[in-house]
C-alpha cells in the first residue's frame, strides 16, 4: 500500500518481498472469500429451487459473476485491494463528515443514531443501511413499502447525461438491505462487470465507462421524474438546467463532491494516476455547507428601518438546500438596542417543497386522502416557505421593523438543519453556516413601505 511504505522503504527489497506476500494473502482470502460466496449462493438457490439444479453454471466456470450478490456484495470485500478507497468511504479519511444524531419530531422521541461500533465520521453512502433516519422515516410514512428504491438499489445503467425524465431505480429485496449503498451499488453494471473511469487490468471483469465522471453518474439517486423548480429529489437536474447548461461552471458533481488525488486505487503493482477521494461531503459536513451560501445586510435607506438581507448561492452547483424535502436553511434576523436587548426578530425557510407545489396549509384536507398522508401533512402543516436558492442566484428578504430613533444592531444567522420537521429547539441536527452584522441609525418611527401603504389606506 502506498501510504504504508514512505521514503527509502520503497526499493527495499524486504519491504517488496513483505509487499507481495501481503498481496498473495489478499489474493488467496479473496479467493476464498468469493468461492464462499459463490457457493453459499449456490446452496440457497438449490434450496428453493431442487430441481434447477442442472440449468445452474458451473461454479467458477466461464459465467460464474465475480460477485454473485450484485449490489449487496459487501463493501469491505472491496476494500481488501482498495483499502485507501474503502477508509474513505468506510471512516471519512481526508473529511471532516460527523453523522449528526436526530429525533424523528418530539424531543421524548427517541435518538436516532448510528450502530456504536459504525464509524460516525463514514459517509452517508456508506451509512445508508444503517442510517435510522430513512428506515425510521419509512416505517412512520410508507407502512415499511417501497423506499429501498435510491437507498439500496439493484445494478443499474447509467442514464444519459440529457434524459428528460429520470427512472426510480429498481429496489433490492428487503431482506438484502442491511449491506446499504455499496462500493458495488456504483460500480457494478447490470451484467455484473465493474465499471470504472479507466481502462485497467483487474483481478475482476472490468469496463471503462467515460460517464463515470459525470453527472449522469449520480442522477439516477440524485433526482427522480422530471425538473420542478423548487421540488425535493431533484440535485441532478438542478445541477444541469440551473448550473451546467447555462455555464455557471463546468464542474461535474465528482469535481465537488469526490476531490481527486494521485495514488493508486489499489494495492497492487498499478500506475499511480488521479483517483477520486470517495468522501461526498454535503449536509453532513461543516465544511462544506459553509461554502454554499453568502449573505449580505443591507440599509435601503439611511435613517430608515427598511433592511434587506441577500442570501447569495455561491458554492454550490445546484439549489440550497438541496434533495430530500427534510432539509433546510433558516435566515433569522434581530435588531438589538445598543444595551443588547433584542427589539425585533424574524425568521425565513428554505426548504424543497415536498410535492410539485409549493407547501400550503390549504391542502391538508386533501393530502389526508393521498396514500402517502403522513409525508405530505407534515409538509403541507408547515405553511409556504421560501424555495430554495438556485444555483447563482442572489435571493432578497426584505424587513422593515418598527423602531424609534436610535443606533442599532441588526444581526443575521444562516443556520443548516437535516431535519425541519422535528422540534425546532433541538439543535443537535442543526450547523451555523453563517453569522453577520450591521449597524444601522434609524431616525423617526415609521418606514417607507409602511408610509407608502398608510398614504393608499386614507385614498
Ligand atoms: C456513489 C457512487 C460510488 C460508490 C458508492 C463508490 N464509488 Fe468508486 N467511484 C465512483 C465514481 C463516480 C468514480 C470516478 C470518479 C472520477 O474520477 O471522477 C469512482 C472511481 C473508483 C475507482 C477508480 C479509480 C481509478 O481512477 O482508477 C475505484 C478503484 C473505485 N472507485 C473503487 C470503489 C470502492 C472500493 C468503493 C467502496 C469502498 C467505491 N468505489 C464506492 C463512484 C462510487
Ligand atoms: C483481489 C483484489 C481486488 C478486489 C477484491 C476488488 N478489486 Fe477492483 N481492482 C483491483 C485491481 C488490481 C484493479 C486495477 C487498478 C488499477 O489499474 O489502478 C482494480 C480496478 C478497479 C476499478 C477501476 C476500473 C476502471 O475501469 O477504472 C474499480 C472501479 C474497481 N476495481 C472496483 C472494485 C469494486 C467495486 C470491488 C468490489 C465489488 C472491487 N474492485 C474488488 C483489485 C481488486
Ligand atoms: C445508488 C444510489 C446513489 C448513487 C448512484 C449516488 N448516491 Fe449519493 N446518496 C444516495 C443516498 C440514498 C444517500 C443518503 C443516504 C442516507 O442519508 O442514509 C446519498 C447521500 C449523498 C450525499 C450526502 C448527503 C448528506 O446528507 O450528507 C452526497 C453529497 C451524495 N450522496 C453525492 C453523490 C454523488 C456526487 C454521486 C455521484 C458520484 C452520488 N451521490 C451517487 C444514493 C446514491
Ligand atoms: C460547484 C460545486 C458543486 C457541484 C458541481 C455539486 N455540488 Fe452538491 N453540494 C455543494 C455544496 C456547497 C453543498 C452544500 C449545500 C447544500 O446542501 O446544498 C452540496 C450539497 C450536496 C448534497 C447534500 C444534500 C443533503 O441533504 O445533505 C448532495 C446530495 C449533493 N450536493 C449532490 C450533488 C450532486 C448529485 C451533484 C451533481 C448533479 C452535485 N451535488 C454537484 C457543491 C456542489
Ligand atoms: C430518487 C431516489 C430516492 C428515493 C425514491 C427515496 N430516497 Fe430518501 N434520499 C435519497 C437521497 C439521494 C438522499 C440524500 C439526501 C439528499 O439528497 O438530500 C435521501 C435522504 C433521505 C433521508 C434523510 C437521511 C439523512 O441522511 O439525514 C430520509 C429520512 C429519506 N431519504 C427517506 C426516504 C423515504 C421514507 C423514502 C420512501 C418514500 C425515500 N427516502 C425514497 C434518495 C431517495
Amino acid at each position: 500500500m502506498e501510504y504504508e511504505c514512505s521514503g527509502n522503504a520503497k526499493g527495499d527489497p524486504r519491504v517488496v518481498r513483505s509487499r507481495r506476500v501481503r498481496l498473495l494473502t489478499k489474493i488467496v482470502s479473496l479467493w476464498l472469500i468469493m468461492l464462499w460466496l459463490v457457493l453459499a449462493l449456490g446452496a440457497e438457490r438449490q434450496e428453493r429451487h431442487p430441481s434447477s439444479n442442472s440449468a445452474r453454471p458451473p461454479v467458477n466456470g466461464p459465467t460464474a459473476p465475480d460477485f454473485p450478490l450484485g449490489t449487496a456484495t459487501p463493501s469491505q470485500l472491496c476494500g481488501t485491494c482498495h483499502e485507501a478507497i474503502y477508509r474513505e468511504f468506510a471512516m471519512g479519511f481526508g473529511s471532516d463528515l460527523k453523522y449528526k444524531s436526530i429525533i424523528y419530531q418530539s424531543p421524548q422521541d427517541k435518538m436516532l443514531t448510528v450502530p456504536a461500533q459504525v464509524s460516525s465520521t463514514a459517509t452517508l453512502h456508506a451509512l445508508s443501511g444503517l442510517d435510522p433516519f430513512p428506515v425510521h422515516a419509512r416505517g412512520v410514512e410508507e407502512k415499511g413499502e417501497s423506499c429501498n428504491a435510491c437507498h439500496f438499489p439493484e445494478a443499474f445503467d447509467i442514464p444519459d447525461l440529457e434524459r428528460v425524465e429520470i427512472a426510480k431505480p429498481k429496489a433490492r429485496p428487503r431482506e438484502q438491505e442491511a449491506a446499504g449503498l455499496t462500493c458495488a451499488s456504483c460500480h457494478l453494471t447490470p451484467d455484473g462487470k465493474i465499471r470504472g473511469p479507466y481502462e485497467v487490468e483487474a483481478p475482476h471483469q472490468t469496463v471503462a465507462d467515460p460517464k463515470m465522471r459525470t453527472s449522469a453518474m449520480c442522477a439516477y439517486c440524485h433526482a427522480m421524474g422530471e425538473r420542478v423548480v423548487g421540488k425535493q429529489t431533484q440535485t441532478f437536474l438542478e445541477w444541469r438546467e440551473d448550473f451546467y447548461k447555462p455555464g455557471l461552471g463546468r464542474q461535474h458533481c465528482q469535481d465537488c463532491h469526490m476531490p481527486r488525488t494521485l495514488r493508486k486505487s489499489s494495492d497492487f503493482e498499478v500506475p499511480v494516476r488521479a483517483v477520486a477521494r470517495h468522501l461526498w461531503t454535503g449536509g453532513h459536513s461543516t465544511q462544506r455547507l459553509r461554502t454554499a451560501l453568502n449573505l449580505v445586510i443591507v440599509q435601503a435607506e439611511e435613517g430608515r428601518p427598511d433592511l434587506e438581507f441577500h442570501a447569495i448561492n455561491i458554492g454550490a452547483g445546484h439549489s440550497v438546500p438541496t434533495g430530500s424535502n427534510r432539509r433546510s436553511v433558516y435566515l433569522k434576523a434581530e435588531v438589538v438596542s445598543r444595551g443588547g436587548k433584542i427589539l425585533a426578530s424574524r425568521e425565513w425557510m428554505f426548504a424543497p417543497w415536498y410535492g410539485d407545489r409549493p407547501d400550503d396549509r390549504t391542502f391538508l384536507e386533501e393530502d389526508k386522502k393521498r396514500p402517502d398522508a403522513v409525508a405530505a401533512l407534515q409538509a403541507d402543516a408547515q405553511g409556504p416557505h421560501e424555495a430554495p436558492i438556485r444555483a447563482g442566484e442572489e435571493r432578497v428578504l426584505t424587513w422593515a421593523p418598527k423602531l424609534k430613533t436610535g443606533k442599532y444592531t441588526v444581526r443575521a444567522r444562516l443556520i443548516y438543519d437535516l431535519n425541519r420537521y422535528n422540534d425546532r429547539a433541538f439543535a443537535g441536527d442543526q450547523t451555523e453556516l453563517y453569522f453577520i452584522s450591521l449597524s444601522v441609525y434609524v431616525k423617526g418611527r415609521w418606514t417607507l413601505i409602511e408610509q407608502r401603504r398608510r398614504c393608499e389606506d386614507t385614498k
